[in-house]
């Protein structure tokens, strides 16, 4: 793969300039071996040994991007997609983007909240308030379904000062951590969407080299995903306790067995455990008769 393709045999890759998802955005694309110098002043950035380029850009423009053709690929969160899904066929347009892989960062949800002094008993008693959000669809859609009419607010950011200001009786914004919310005061009351960060891509095809170039990044994507939660586990054990150790075992098929030099009676197992090794499995594996247990994290995968 020529790293100096030419700009039409480039990946353009349209990720949230900062925010929730610029670190772990960044984290994945690393993990998948494409490094960017990060001087955050340019907006667009040459990965030096991979086809693919990236625009640092707000969340809320990246479905936008990537539906008219500016970029091929977007790393952004459901809530931002959905909020565009809904405003698009409310203006009777199509979705013009393909779902290519759901990411494992990212979760948050959508709220309501209120100033932590108001009380609150339900859905009714927002009737009448002015709530103020980036996400007007998704709040209406929300309001709608629990039959309440409240004034919906559209502000483009730093919608939780709103309150204060005298602006919105309630806000509905994303909620990763609470920080912001508490920091000023307020307390998420109803969820509206539960959101995680995605990789979408353009509904239109791609020239063959960047369709390759997709491919691989895909399949890199996928093995840094299975690698997460899997782990490399090495034990000694009696073979006749092999038949409840490989039990025990979390997701691995096929275990190694290794003779133990100067001992017939235990072996050395080797096995990839797909899903997480928990201390109790380890307790359990020891009771069973394993010894010198050692977990090893696995840093990348191909199946
Ligand atoms: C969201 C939201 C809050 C923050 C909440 O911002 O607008 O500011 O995350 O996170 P917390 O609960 O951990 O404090 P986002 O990353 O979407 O950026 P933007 O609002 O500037 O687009
Ligand atoms: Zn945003």
């Amino acid at each position: 793969m020529p790293p100096s393709a030419p700009p039409k045999d480039r990946l353009r890759l349209a990720v949230q300039k900062s925010g929730r998802l610029a670190t772990d955005s960044l984290d994945l694309l690393a993990r998948c071996g494409i490094k960017v110098k990060t001087p955050k002043e340019k907006l667009l950035l040459h990965a030096g040994n991979f086809p693919i380029d990236l625009l640092f850009v707000r969340d809320d423009d990246i479905p936008q991007l990537v539906m008219d053709g500016v970029c091929d690929l977007g790393i952004v969160g459901t809530n931002v997609l959905e909020e565009t899904a809904l405003q698009r066929r409310t203006d009777g347009d199509g979705d013009g983007y393909e779902l290519a892989r759901t990411l494992e960062f990212g979760g948050c949800r959508l709220a309501i909240a209120l100033p932590e002094e108001r009380t609150y008993a339900g859905p009714a008693d927002l009737a009448g308030l002015r709530i103020a959000t980036s996400y007007p669809q998704l709040t209406k859609r929300f309001l709608a379904e629990k039959g309440v009419a409240a004034e919906v607010v559209v502000l483009s950011g730093s919608v939780e000062i709103a309150p204060r200001l005298g602006l919105a009786e309630a806000i509905c914004d994303l909620v990763a951590t609470g920080s912001t919310l508490e920091a000023n005061q307020l307390r998420a009351v109803e969820t509206v969407f539960r959101s995680s960060a995605v990789l979408i891509r353009a509904a239109r095809e791609l020239n063959p080299v960047k369709a390759h170039a997709l491919e691989l990044l895909l399949r890199r994507i996928d093995g840094v995903q299975l690698a997460a939660e899997a782990k490399y586990i090495m034990l000694h054990a009696p073979k006749s306790a092999l038949p409840e150790i490989r039990k025990l075992l979390p997701g691995a098929e096929n275990p190694t067995l290794l003779p133990l030099a100067g001992d017939e009676s235990r072996v050395a197992l080797h096995a990839v455990c797909q899903e997480a090794v928990f201390w109790e499995t380890m307790e359990s594996l020891k009771r069973a008769g394993a010894s010198s247990i050692l977990v090893l994290p696995i840093e990348k995968m191909m199946l």
